[in-house]
């Protein structure tokens, strides 16, 4: 079997998607591919002439089949203290059950690392469906996420001095327009959140006429604004589960909130007040939310929020000097690190960190390290989602003496702990 990888284009888009969706378990059709170049990679269609730099097809030579898969959207994520760096994120990775254990995967996740390099990115990004698969890459657990339910028959938000915020209901034309400006100022004061294209918000809000006016499974999206001092300061949006009941009040009613965002504390606070007054209503789920989300505080019976925390955003470093460089760090210090173990040779070595908190000067040199851990580990750290010390009692960590422990520690705090729920 000999398997070449080729670009993807006009005349393979969708035996590409085909190939991604069969390991899925579904068949995409047409227009949904073709919304899906439009809206998610923003590629006009009819006008589509060069190969897509981004996505890579593993192709069969004897029978031209495409048979492994994957590609990369562009993103710039939030570090801790709110500088950007530029992410590949890694989507569409998938091998047809005929041709798996024949290295197709590692070939094409390898070509999508080292085109994220020639194009100047600081790391490359994925939400991962097993979370065994990537470790061996160098991604780390860099965010995690928490998917909630809330049983609202037997608990409620404790009594707070409500500020004055105010809600407005809009249509779907008028949230597109203030949503992502919203989400804008949000992310770029969260460590560890992504920007969204404009594509990228017609692909997620998409509807069709069936999912929009049905009146089983779920409703379509509800859009409410909320405004501090007139000024738009945070959003909820929200469906029924219509299987679930909500004409009745001994139904079960389950809302879905597909995402609650605000870019202070009151709007947060009031945005659940808002969800949580909507009648007919038992039980509420939202997901991909920050372990550190401060609604578990706001309950008046706690106990009532199931949460269950998986893995966020898997990071892998792309270029270490650069995306070292470019967060803030709690604490002057000095500490040299060494990166080994996972057989990533173009990031593996020992780089030493001088900082005083804010500029930040980062070497490959050729020295004993006080620290040494894998290329995973330190992604993880370097977003504050795994403190050293826990790295440390796993085993994880090599520490020349206690002391590199405490300064790594105090250098990498952060304040503000990661979240990202934009998923890919
Ligand atoms: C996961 C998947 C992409 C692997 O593809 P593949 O071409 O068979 O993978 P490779 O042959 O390149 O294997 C790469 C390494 O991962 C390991 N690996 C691959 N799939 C694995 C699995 N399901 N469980 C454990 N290890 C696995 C291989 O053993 C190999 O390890 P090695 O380098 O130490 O030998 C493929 O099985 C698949 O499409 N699965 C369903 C979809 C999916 O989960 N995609 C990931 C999307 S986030």
């Amino acid at each position: 079997m000999s398997v070449k990888i080729i670009p993807v284009d006009k005349s393979n888009i969708f035996n590409w998607r085909k190939s991604v969706r069969t390991v899925f378990g579904d068949i995409p059709d047409d227009d949904v591919v073709k919304r899906m170049v439009r809206d998610r990679f923003m590629i006009d269609f009819d006008n589509w002439n060069e190969p897509s730099d981004r996505l890579l097809a593993a192709m069969d030579t004897k029978t031209g089949q495409i048979v492994g898969t994957g590609g990369a959207d562009q993103y710039v994520l939030t570090v801790p203290g709110g500088n950007t760096i530029g992410m590949a994120g890694i989507m569409g990775m998938g091998t047809l059950p005929t041709h798996k254990r024949k290295g197709i995967f590692s070939s094409v996740i390898n070509k999508l690392h080292s085109q994220a390099k020639e194009r100047g990115d600081v790391i490359a990004g994925l939400w991962a469906s097993q979370s065994l698969l990537y470790t061996r890459f160098g991604y780390g657990l860099s965010t995690l996420r928490e998917d909630w339910t809330i049983n609202t028959n037997h608990t409620n938000l404790l009594k707070q001095k409500r500020e004055s915020i105010r809600f407005e209901l809009v249509d779907k034309e008028k949230a597109l327009i203030e949503i992502p400006k919203i989400y804008d100022t949000f992310r770029k004061c969260q460590n560890g959140a992504t920007d969204r294209t404009e594509g990228y918000w017609n692909y997620i809000l998409y509807e069709d006429d069936s999912a929009k006016y049905n009146k089983s499974g779920n409703c379509g999206f509800f859009f409410v604004l909320a405004y501090k001092d007139n000024k738009p300061s945070g959003y909820a949006i929200y469906n029924f589960n219509k299987e679930s009941g909500v004409a009745h009040e001994d139904d079960k009613g389950t809302l879905d909130v597909q995402e609650i965002i605000s870019t202070d504390k009151e709007t947060n606070i009031a945005l659940w007040h808002y969800i949580f007054g909507i009648e007919l209503v038992e039980e509420i789920k939202i997901n991909q939310r920050a372990p550190s989300d401060p609604l578990y505080l706001m309950l008046e019976n706690p106990r009532k929020l199931k949460r269950e925390t998986i893995d966020g955003l898997w990071v892998r470093i792309v270029d270490p000097i650069k995306m070292l460089e470019k967060r803030k760090y709690n604490s002057e210090g000095n500490i040299t690190i060494c990166i080994a173990g996972q057989n990533q040779k173009d990031i593996e070595g020992t780089y030493s960190i001088e900082t005083d908190g804010t500029n930040t000067e980062v070497k490959k040199v050729n020295k004993k390290p006080d620290i040494s851990m894998k290329a995973s580990d330190l992604s993880s750290i370097y977003f504050g989602a795994v403190s050293p010390g826990e790295y440390f009692q796993a085993g994880n960590l090599e520490i020349e003496n206690q002391n590199s422990l405490i300064e790594l520690s105090k250098m990498f705090f952060v304040q503000q702990a990661p979240w990202c729920n934009t998923d890919f």
